[in-house]
């Protein structure tokens, strides 16, 4: 009772706050699942780029990957200071971000103004994503026309959260028991191209929450299968 009413706090407000930090408790700092063997990979999907090309992810093959979705105007977009550095540290593993505009209207730019907003609003400073952060062109991860590369991540691994959200945050049809949550939920994805692990958004800590689940996928050879 108590998890789902602070969770429901911790949603209604992450967003608006600056920081999530305040409102979380430990446990939902530490949420996680583990993914289903599956058959398929991240490679049998296209997405495309913020210039609009259409990409496979071939490219990363034998990297371990970190898949977020992310908003510029999200109260974990304070994440983002993170990200360079947590590259920077993990050789071996890359970093693919897909804005999203679900969740309470936090992703409203075009493709071509999303790094401008990064660079001068949030999280600012002259913020620029490193040769290992990679942020796609915009798509959507729920509802009616959720990206197919997402509902396979959906499928694949287990929601973290019992709780969606308010339905009036929520910009999308049909809501499913398995939809991504808010902003800054993660997969780690293995050398393979398979799903391995799902994050909780306010699971990160620095990203030191999300870090500590590379060394085992970064330890097990590319092509081992
Ligand atoms: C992925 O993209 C590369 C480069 O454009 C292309 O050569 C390859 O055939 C593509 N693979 C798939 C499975 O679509």
């Amino acid at each position: 009772m108590l998890r789902q009413f602070v969770l429901a706090a911790l949603l209604a407000s992450a967003c608006r706050a600056k920081t999530a930090k305040d409102t979380m408790s430990d446990d939902e700092e530490k949420r996680f699942t583990k993914c289903q063997p599956t058959d398929k990979t991240i490679f049998d999907f296209k997405v495309e780029t913020l210039t609009g090309e259409v990409r496979n992810l071939t490219e990363f093959r034998g990297k371990v990957l970190l898949i977020v979705n992310v908003a510029t105007y999200c109260g974990y977009t304070e994440q983002y200071n993170d990200f360079n550095q947590l590259m920077e540290r993990n050789d071996g593993v890359q970093l693919l971000a897909f804005p999203c505009n679900q969740f309470h209207l936090q992703e409203p730019g075009h493709n071509d103004e999303i790094l401008n907003g990064l660079k001068h609003v949030r999280p600012g400073k002259n913020w620029e994503p490193s040769k290992n952060v990679h942020i796609y062109g915009k798509l959507e991860v729920n509802g009616e026309n959720e990206h197919p590369m997402y509902k396979f991540l959906k499928s694949t691994c287990p929601p973290t959260s019992e709780k969606i959200g308010e339905r009036h945050k929520l910009m999308y049809d049909p809501i499913k028991t398995t939809d991504i949550v808010w902003n800054f939920e993660k997969f780690l994805i293995d050398r393979h191209g398979r799903p391995r692990v799902r994050f909780f958004p306010g699971t990160w800590k620095g990203g030191k929450r999300v870090e500590k689940h590379f060394k085992p996928l970064l330890e097990e050879t590319a092509d081992k299968n």
